[in-house]
């Protein structure tokens, strides 16, 4: 039987993608940023999945605003990093695994989530950066991959609650998957910031401090906040938080923090990443 050993929930912020890509990394800018990913990068290399399912959102990159679901979720075979606009990332083609991918589906939608179904779907900053966090520069990436695109760019965007319950769905799902294979999930974007408008810049170390408590001790606490919350609280594209509860519900109730990294600013957000281990 499959079964989730762990999540992550990590920001996914275009610029470390960049900064690996052109060997800036020891820049006195992203120095303490990877100083801080190193324990994150080697609790990844004793715990690569067989699969992992990455929560994220698509930025108009490849889906564009006049065909965008409210989830839609990737069964091919591969995925190439998505050209937003100065050509793809040189990153490996992310490996699909259309078995299990298959299985959500069916499973999810019996289980009334009725997601978009993509076979062609280049992913963007959104799924590739965190790979990069977690893997850094390998020849293929270590894990295979099912993408899982949330809106959260274009109203009306899924509620928090949404969010948690289709993890748990997920959670069935894969725990009903026959093949005897781990899966990780991870939960993408945030923590706060604004990256437009008359509170650009906008960050709150608080908020963010207390979600990320509340992901361990007290995940339901997440699941009520609104989308007005996060807008004033976290900035306009705060919101991208709610992928992280997509991750926590397809965890166990009670989980083990097994790393947090917190770090402002990167680029124009409070950077965070934490690890979530099924005991
Ligand atoms: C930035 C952060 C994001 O989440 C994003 O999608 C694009 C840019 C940033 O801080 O630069
Ligand atoms: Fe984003």
């Amino acid at each position: 039987m499959a079964r989730i050993i762990a999540g992550m929930g990590t920001s996914h912020v275009p610029g470390l993608g960049a900064a690996m890509d052109n060997g800036k990394t020891q820049e006195a800018y992203w120095q303490p940023v990877f100083k801080g990913l190193e324990p994150l990068r080697s609790w990844h290399r004793d715990h690569v999945p067989d699969v992992t399912i990455i929560v994220y959102n698509d930025h108009a990159t490849a889906i564009a605003l006049d065909n965008y679901a409210t989830f839609t979720l990737g069964v091919a075979e591969q995925f190439l990093p998505a050209d937003e606009g100065w050509g793809r990332r040189n990153v490996p083609t992310v490996q699909g695994h259309p078995e299990l991918a298959w299985h959500l589906v069916e499973s999810l939608v019996m289980d009334e989530f009725d997601l978009a179904v993509s076979g062609d779907l280049d992913v963007d900053h959104g799924l590739t950066v965190p790979l990069s966090i977690a893997y850094d520069q390998p020849e293929i990436w270590p894990t295979r991959v099912i993408p899982l695109a949330v809106n959260v760019i274009q109203y009306p965007q899924p509620t928090s609650l949404r969010c948690f319950k289709l993890g748990q769905a997920i959670r069935r799902a894969v725990d009903a998957f026959p093949d005897d294979i781990t899966v990780g999930i991870w939960g993408t974007g945030g923590l706060s910031h604004q990256l437009g408008g008359e509170r650009v810049g906008v960050v709150n170390p608080e908020f963010d401090t207390q979600f990320l408590d509340n992901l361990v001790s007290d995940p339901m606490a997440n699941t009520r906040l609104t989308h007005t919350d996060f807008f004033r609280e976290a900035g306009c594209e705060g919101i991208e938080m709610i992928m992280w509860n997509v991750m926590r519900g397809a965890l166990n109730d009670r989980v083990s923090e097994a790393y947090r990294f917190y770090h402002i600013p990167v680029s124009a957000t409070a950077y965070g990443a934490i690890i979530l281990e099924n005991p």
